[in-house]
């Protein structure tokens, strides 16, 4: 296949800054939606202290990190410091409860990967996973909202990604592409490493967060109303990240060699991580390094089938916003 490395944008690139704001503003939620999830989240809140008052409910995942659409199923943790919980007990006794609060479709998956109970509420018509004391997930959830925070361009280049992945089908990690957090993580990692640099890198700053969680010490600079001016020497507007991250995906990126770490916003050797073959099912094609779980590749879902599919759509991306005259139809038309 012939690779081609675009070294400057298209001269008529921001002819499309406003067409791609205006998809950003249209996949953000209302307000009303976020009222609702509160009021859910208040509901469970209630419920679970009664049977256990020291456990705590966290949310997490995309209506916490402040990448969710409109209409997201919404993403709960209960955390319980408790070394003899039984997670399978607590989470058949959870759906009793809920169950009877007139909570509809209640039903617990004790033996998936992660054990959830699922339920949907009839009165704000929001799914919602519960899971048990899954905090990593929370501490990452915040560590994404807080980098969001940082530059507006974030929350931009993350939204139309993930719209592009949503419609291009390639946001099915059963099926062998990226989860919406690994495409979140590739955009934090991109625009760390613009130059001038867009983000900085939180975990390589003086800690003013630290938690320790499953054995794994997460911390990081997260006083991030001090940084709301860190990119503002660079200029780049939202088409020339969009144009520029496809760009990198398609044609820049070491796939054979690399991994990409968000936390040390940098580019690593897969040999240092030891990460340059198959162990198991984990067979590193794209490698993306988990911020604190640094042992987890969130590419390992990536097959050798499914990597041809989501470098073939980096590819078609790219060309895309290289040369089309209506990149932003064009790049969300359904596959
Ligand atoms: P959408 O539902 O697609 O809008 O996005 P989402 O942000 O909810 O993403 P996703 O369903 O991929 O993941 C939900 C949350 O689970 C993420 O925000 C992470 O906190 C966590 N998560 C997902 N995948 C992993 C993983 O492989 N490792 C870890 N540690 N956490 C993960
Ligand atoms: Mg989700």
């Amino acid at each position: 296949r012939e690779r081609k490395m675009y070294m400057a944008c298209r001269n008529d690139i921001h002819r499309y800054d406003a067409p791609f704001m205006a998809v950003y503003k249209s996949l953000i939620p209302a307000e009303e939606e976020l009222e609702k999830q509160r009021q859910l989240m208040a509901q469970l809140e209630n419920l679970v202290a009664k049977e256990w008052p020291h456990a705590k409910l966290y949310l997490y995942g995309s209506c916490a990190n402040s990448f969710g659409f409109p209409k997201s199923d919404i993403d709960v943790c209960l955390a319980i410091e408790d070394d003899d919980i039984n997670k399978s007990d607590m989470l058949l006794k959870l759906a009793d409860i809920l169950e009877s609060d007139n909570l509809q479709n209640v039903q617990a998956l004790t033996r998936a990967r992660v054990p959830i109970v699922k339920l949907m509420d009839p009165v704000t018509g929001i799914s919602c996973d519960i899971c048990i004391n899954n905090v990593l997930a929370v501490v990452n959830t915040k560590l994404l909202r807080d980098y969001a925070r940082i530059d507006v361009r974030l929350r931009q280049l993350a939204f139309i990604v993930k719209h592009w992945a949503k419609s291009r089908k390639v946001n099915e990690t059963y099926q062998g592409t990226l989860s919406s957090y690994a495409y979140v993580l590739m955009c934090i990692h991109f625009l760390q490493l613009r130059r001038p640099p867009i983000l900085p890198c939180l975990q390589e700053m003086k800690p003013t967060y630290s938690v320790r969680v499953d054995n794994i010490r997460c911390s990081y600079f997260d006083d991030v109303g001090r940084l709301d001016n860190f990119g503002s020497s660079n200029r780049e507007t939202i088409a020339e990240l969009v144009w520029g991250f496809f760009n990198y995906w398609a044609y820049a990126h070491d796939y054979a060699n690399t991994v990409v770490s968000v936390r040390t916003g940098s580019i690593l050797g897969k040999r240092e991580k030891d990460w340059t073959r198959r162990v198991g099912n984990d067979r590193h094609l794209i490698c993306i390094e988990d911020p604190f779980e640094t042992s987890h590749d969130l590419g390992r879902v990536v097959d050798k089938f499914s990597i041809r599919v989501l470098r073939e759509e980096f590819e078609r991306a790219a060309e895309i916003m290289h040369q089309d005259r209506n990149p932003c139809a064009k790049l969300f038309e359904p596959y």
